[in-house]
């Protein structure tokens, strides 16, 4: 009797339609953000996890590899949270979830995303700190997380990400003192208004948590 249970139990599982998801962990990554937001205007209904990969879905664009380099939802009315699974899209370089409704923290894997040029997540409801991990994404040029509710200080290991050419975290509720190292020095006082910051860094004399 056990061997035939068992043997109907794989059967069903082979037939699942999750199951042929299993080669490709990009397809994966996508589907387990799709099961994490409600999506009342169907933005996500062409994300169909039968598909070999996602290269078809609406809002994904691949390279000639079919790998996934953008993720379009900007302004798509999307709720709910980011997850860690998103840091599985390896050759991610666009993510733009700007002007929706997601909420939580910003998963720190997000640090892993090697080729991001832009990460856009400005206008949601996401709390939190800004990862320290972020300090790994070297090909970054923007980094907009304003009109948020972040809190903590500004990780200094962003500082060493020398190709960021725009950075915003105004209208937030960050604290401690501005970096005033590497790019820092040149992203305009617009980006940091309406937080809770202590002044520019005085280096040696303040330390960067200073007011947290
Ligand atoms: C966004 O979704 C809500 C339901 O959660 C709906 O009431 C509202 O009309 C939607 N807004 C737009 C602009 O589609």
């Amino acid at each position: 009797m056990a061997p035939f249970v068992s043997l109907s139990l794989l059967l069903l599982f082979l037939n699942h339609p999750l199951l042929s998801l299993s080669t490709n962990p990009e397809g994966n990554a996508l589907h387990a953000l799709r099961s994490r937001l409600s999506d009342p205007n169907n933005m996500l209904q062409s994300w169909d996890p039968t598909l070999v990969n996602p290269c078809t879905w609406f809002h994904v664009t691949c390279d000639s590899n079919n790998h996934v380099i953008r993720l379009d939802l900007g302004n798509s009315n999307v709720s709910g949270t980011l997850g860690p699974e998103l840091g599985q899209l390896q050759h991610l370089q666009y993510l733009e979830l700007y002007r929706n409704e997601i909420t939580g923290k910003i998963p720190k894997e997000l640090g892993n995303l090697k080729s991001l040029i832009s990460m856009d997540l400005y206008d949601n409801k996401l709390e939190g700190k800004i990862p320290k991990s972020f300090g790994k994404l070297k090909s970054l040029k923007f980094l907009r997380l304003n009109n948020n509710k972040l809190t903590g200080s500004i990780p200094r290991e962003l500082t060493r990400l020398t190709d960021l050419k725009i950075f915003d975290v105004s209208n937030n509720d960050l604290c401690g003192t501005i970096p005033v190292e590497g790019n820092f020095e040149s992203f305009p006082m617009e980006s940091f208004k309406n937080n809770r910051f202590s002044g520019p860094e005085l280096k040696g004399l303040v330390p960067y948590d200073f007011g947290c």
